[in-house]
């Protein structure tokens, strides 16, 4: 079996990717036979997903189109709750007090779910039980903080005011939820994989599925060298990939700053710890080689409509206000889907074939909501029902608040207008453009997507996003190009590194200029 570094969707790696190898490929797939599953993704959600259906006697097969973990599972910051996002008390009176519940009771069993599947599989990630604190620090937070409480206790999950929390802050009230838990998100997911593995499981690495055709209730999934016959397919994928789809509507791309940084002291919260705020920020400490870091993240903001700089700039300062920070051992950013009505969409996909399922709109929970997803679909696939499937079903329409403006940012569609050769003697701003950093240029009316290597090459790119046409923004912080519609991600070459998106985007065929100094 090959080991290889962990890639990620971005160019600063994450604290998880330090010392952690893939496990590469390891059972042979046979193109000849019809797979019982085909999980498109190797992250948690497709992970956990294939295991338990594999465990359960089907013979599976995951396609990732990079490695595992190189989404949102190898950049977040694997809290472990037994609350979410959405609070308990938006899910009453967005959807009912018995929603709430299910809702409630849904994250319970995924926490126990990946408790057990560690203690079981003997996997050795780090799985810690930690408590959550929750503080406010004004009147309104207070508020919110009540509401929080107050519907927690009625869904039924431990929790309880306390008058300490390990952060130099002042807070106004605080409350406390037990049996919460934390884990490296990296070496739980090749735990996965390897009794995956173990159990005759199929996983192919660099496989980007970009087609599928559904025949007689069998699905033919194409990628560049393979095609895989299946008798289901799931998009373990974050949002599910291809041409428009009603969920790309339901959900809008967030990107969230992460910092890992020593301390002067050891103040080290031996606790999850979240603020109030809007956003919020979140800190856990995790120790890594010996070494303990504290894991700070915050300043949440739609992807392509913000400085990600900026967001760093103000994490780390925000985070030195609450803790004695040394030095930052590194930082990163990892984006997340935010569906409309404050549920993930779980089960079937709407619009495609019978027996191709989605999960998505995971918010800041992808651990636990990428397990909750794992649950809904392998007793779908299984048995035919889940006990969750009408409070997540990807077919529901709650138009609640929130609803229209995402909709609305979601058919931002920007009208692509531009012409195939362009001169860059023409494009002044180029020359301004610091090495290892990209913009968005305008020659004549019309858009080019440059990026300047530190070696001063030019590339220049189509900035049209290929899922639905909007244009593609600079992350000078991850060197990608960023969708802001849906959150499709490019890399400096175009080469499409998350979806939506299936194609890449187009390279322009730009003149050189003759001037060796024009870019200096
Ligand atoms: Fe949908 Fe770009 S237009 S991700």
């Amino acid at each position: 079996m090959e080991t290889n570094q962990n890639t990620r969707d971005g160019r600063n790696k994450s604290l998880w990717q330090q010392n952690t190898e893939t496990i590469g490929e390891k059972n042979v797939f046979d193109p000849t036979i019809t797979y019982d599953v085909l999980i498109v993704g190797a992250g948690i959600t497709g992970l956990t997903t294939a295991f338990l259906l594999q465990k359960a006697g089907l013979q599976c097969i995951i396609a990732e189109a990079h490695n595992p973990g190189y989404g949102t599972t190898g950049g977040t910051t694997a809290h472990i709750n037994t609350f979410a996002d959405t609070t308990f008390a938006e899910v009453e009176s967005a959807f009912s007090a018995e929603a709430a519940t299910q809702f409630a009771e849904s994250i319970a069993e995924s926490v126990q779910l990946i408790h057990e599947l560690v203690e079981t599989c003997h996997i050795d990630c780090d799985f810690a039980w930690k408590k959550a604190y929750v503080y406010s620090q004004n009147k309104k937070e207070t508020g919110e903080l009540d509401d929080i409480f107050e519907s927690a206790v009625r869904v039924g999950v431990e929790v309880s005011e306390t008058k300490a929390v390990p952060i130099n802050l002042e807070f106004q009230k605080a409350i406390v939820f037990d049996h919460n838990a934390q884990f490296h998100p990296l070496k739980y997911i090749r735990g996965l994989q390897n009794h995956f593995y173990n159990l005759g499981g199929v996983l192919l690495e660099n496989t980007l599925i970009d087609d599928i055709k559904s025949v007689g209730g069998t699905h033919m999934a194409s990628a560049a060298s393979v095609q895989i016959k299946a008798k289901k397919v799931i998009y373990a994928t974050h949002i599910p990939p291809g041409v428009v789809n009603v969920l790309h509507f339901r959900n809008a791309p967030y990107r969230s700053y992460v910092i890992a940084a020593t301390l002067e002291k050891d103040q080290y919260p031996d606790a999850l710890v979240y603020d109030m705020q809007e956003p919020y920020h979140y800190f856990r400490t995790h120790t890594i080689d010996g070494q303990k870091y504290l894991v700070a993240g915050g300043h949440d903001h739609k992807t392509g409509h913000s400085d990600p700089e900026q967001a760093f700039t103000d994490l780390i300062n925000y985070a030195k206000l609450c803790y004695p920070i040394k030095d930052i051992f590194t930082q990163w950013s990892a984006q997340y889907y935010v569906p409309a009505d404050g549920l993930p969409y779980i089960g079937q996909l709407p619009g495609a074939s019978d027996g191709i399922y989605t999960a998505t709109g995971f918010n800041g929970n992808g651990m636990i909501l990428g397990t909750v997803s794992a649950m809904v679909l392998s007793d779908l696939i299984l048995q035919g029902e889940s006990e969750y499937e009408n409070l997540y079903d990807p077919a529901r329409i709650k138009p609640v608040a929130g609803f229209s403006e995402i909709v609305k940012e979601g058919a931002d569609v920007v009208a692509r207008f531009i012409g195939d050769r362009f001169g860059l003697e023409k494009i002044e701003s180029v020359s301004q453009l610091q090495p290892d950093s990209g913009e968005i240029v305008e020659f004549e009316g019309q858009k080019l997507a440059i990026y300047k290597d530190s070696f001063d090459q030019v590339k220049a790119l189509d900035p049209v996003c290929t899922h639905s046409k909007c244009i593609v923004h600079w992350n000078n912080s991850e060197k990608s190009w960023d969708c802001p519609c849906h959150g499709a991600r490019f890399d400096t070459d175009g080469k499409v590194m998350t979806g939506p998106a299936r194609e890449d985007l187009r390279v322009v065929d730009i003149q050189v200029p003759s001037d060796p100094y024009f870019f200096l």
